[in-house]
């Protein structure tokens, strides 16, 4: 069984699927995900991730706080993104760029001869293969991974494995341009609109440009200690470029989506604090991460 690297960026995909694991063991899930606490368990992370809604979120621990904070947030992203890829009309091929521990191939329903791209970190991929060869049977789509470094050129490796450019594909980029230097999101970027064919359509996770303040690299470095995720080393700094800005000039239709839009669309609210019954909660406390969300764009080409 491939062992799980317990550090750097692979530790983020970890994060995420905890926040899977904490939205699916609500009373009122936007998401099932019935692997990602099993992804979780079998790292055994040096990271304590909750895996599950506790009764008072409130109370528990200062540790756990950021990180439940955020699992409402990747509850409302996965749904969101789960809803675009089950909309018509699908396409043949998808292609996940910073898979991580994202169990889509074997949660959804595929159409019929769908074939799905995951690329990421070979360790990432290799631990989520062994962990859901243990646990599931295979996908109702055709699996192909790709151990590839995102920030270098990975066009011939994917088609290499048989991506066909000349066919229409679904892109989905969630939570991986953050990570990358602006360079390298736009060459990502570049590359899916080179490689798009009409017909194709993205989802996108933006990046935003994190202030380059002492109080916010104070907040970033409190809620690492805390939290026991580096993400003052892991997040990228420089201004990222916009997405809805290089689609729409190469001819794409695109819609932005704000996280405010699709909070209010599931009916969540990002914050511990109990709901009124007017839905009014009180502001919660300003955290890092908050600055680290910039929306989502959601892209057609004709
Ligand atoms: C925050 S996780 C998100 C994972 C997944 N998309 C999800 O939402 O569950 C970021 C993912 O991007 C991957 N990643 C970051 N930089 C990368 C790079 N340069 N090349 C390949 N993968 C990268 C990490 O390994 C990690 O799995």
């Amino acid at each position: 069984m491939a062992e799980f690297e317990d550090q750097g960026v692979s530790l983020t995909a970890l994060a995420v699927a905890a926040g899977r694991a904490v939205e699916t063991s609500r009373p009122d899930p936007l998401v099932r995900d019935p692997f990602a606490a099993a992804l979780v368990e079998a790292a055994h992370s040096h990271v304590d991730f909750p895996t599950a809604w506790p009764p008072n979120p409130e109370a528990v621990s200062p540790l756990q706080q950021p990180l439940l904070l955020a699992s409402i947030y990747i509850g409302v992203r996965t749904r969101f993104i789960d809803d675009f890829l089950e909309s018509a009309p699908a396409t043949g091929q998808t292609v996940v760029l910073g898979a991580g521990l994202d169990t889509r191939t074997h949660r959804l329903s595929w159409p019929a001869g769908s074939r799905v791209f995951e690329i990421d970190h070979a360790n990432v991929l290799d631990f989520k293969a062994d962990v859901l060869a243990r646990l599931s049977s295979p996908p109702s789509c055709e699996l192909i991974t790709l151990a590839a470094d995102l920030s270098e050129p990975w066009r011939a490796l994917l088609l290499a494995l048989g991506f066909d450019p000349g066919k229409p594909t679904t892109w989905v980029l969630e939570g991986l341009l953050p990570y990358l230097d602006s360079a390298a999101q736009l060459a990502v970027l570049t590359e899916v609109l080179a490689l798009s064919a009409p017909g194709s359509r993205a989802v996108i996770e933006r990046a935003v440009p994190l202030p380059k303040t002492e109080d916010f690299e104070a907040k970033l470095r409190e809620f690492s200690l805390q939290t026991g995720l580096p993400m003052s080393q892991l997040l990228a700094r420089a201004d990222p470029p916009n997405p809805e800005e290089l689609l729409t000039a190469a001819g794409w239709r695109c819609t932005g989506h704000t996280v405010q839009d699709l909070c209010e669309r599931y009916g969540r609210t990002l914050s511990l604090r109990p709901v009124d019954a007017a839905g009014r909660v009180e502001p919660a406390p300003q955290r890092p991460t908050d600055h680290s969300r910039g929306g989502f764009v959601t892209a057609w080409r004709s």
